[in-house]
């Protein structure tokens, strides 16, 4: 059985190399517990150089985002040959506070097609911005991941992993988080989607992570029985002892 999946978005965080280097050898405390997962970790970009190092034990390394063409010149911009020189391995991409400044759909699949070829796993990202009864977040979720995918083919897409991150929920704490019924629900609906989109067996080998409010005190329960094979963790991913708490609630269930 395939490992859980855990990715440490560290976001803008922490503000300087010095905290970076602290919260490092906080978490490789737990390299032995961390080793039983599919560990990522996602710094700021002028930290992956550090955390390669310091975390190559334990961990394989993630970029937050990264540019949308391979070839040309592009000042600022993170290219795929810069990503995997350093070592990374997973490319966080769409991630509702990219999409919030701007990014659309459109680059969203461009990057995750640059990753595919260069050989770094994309992890899309999507969400609803809020929920009611009536279900349009379905409608939402759909348009969304149809559009994120857009052009990709059933062999490629066995190359990405899903990150459901409802965008109300993120940055919350664990009692404001989705209920692990309705994260179930939500988790069928996509896989049905992409059932639809793929056929079924594809669909299948497809891993969809949580991300939002993913804490200690909620972690168990939002794994258990919601058919996801890990998480996108935020704010808890800073700090080593939640962090730890969390990746033995991956552990538990198997
Ligand atoms: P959070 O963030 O865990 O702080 O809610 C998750 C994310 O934004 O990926």
């Amino acid at each position: 059985m395939a490992k859980p999946i855990l990715v440490a978005n560290w976001k803008n965080h922490p503000g300087s190399l010095a905290e970076a280097k602290a919260l490092l050898k906080g978490l490789s405390k737990e390299a032995r517990l961390y080793k039983n997962l599919s560990l990522f970790i996602a710094p700021p970009a002028p930290y992956l150089e550090l955390a390669a190092l310091k975390a190559r034990n334990f961990a394989r390394l993630a970029c937050q985002d990264m540019a949308a063409f391979s070839q040309g010149t592009y000042t600022a911009m993170l290219t795929p040959d810069i990503l995997k020189s350093l070592g990374v391995r997973l490319a966080i991409i769409g991630h509702s506070e990219r999409r919030a400044l701007g990014e659309t759909s459109a680059q969203v699949v461009d990057k995750v097609k640059v990753a595919l070829r260069a050989g770094i796993v994309p992890l899309v990202c999507i969400g609803e911005q809020a929920r009611d009864v009536d279900g349009e977040h379905f409608d939402i979720l759909r348009e969304e991941l149809k559009s994120s995918l857009s052009g990709l083919n059933a062999k490629t897409a066995r190359g990405i992993i899903i990150a459901y991150e409802p965008v109300w929920v993120i940055g919350k704490s664990a009692k404001d988080a989705l209920p692990p019924a309705e994260l179930a629900q939500t988790v069928i609906f996509l896989k049905k989607q992409l059932s639809d989109l793929y056929g079924r067996s594809v669909a299948e080998s497809i891993p969809i992570l949580y991300g939002g409010a993913v804490e200690p005190e909620n972690a168990g329960a939002l794994m258990r029985e919601t058919y996801i094979k890990g998480f996108l963790v935020g704010h808890a991913s800073l700090k080593p002892e939640s962090f730890k708490s969390i990746a033995e609630s991956l552990l538990t269930k198997i």
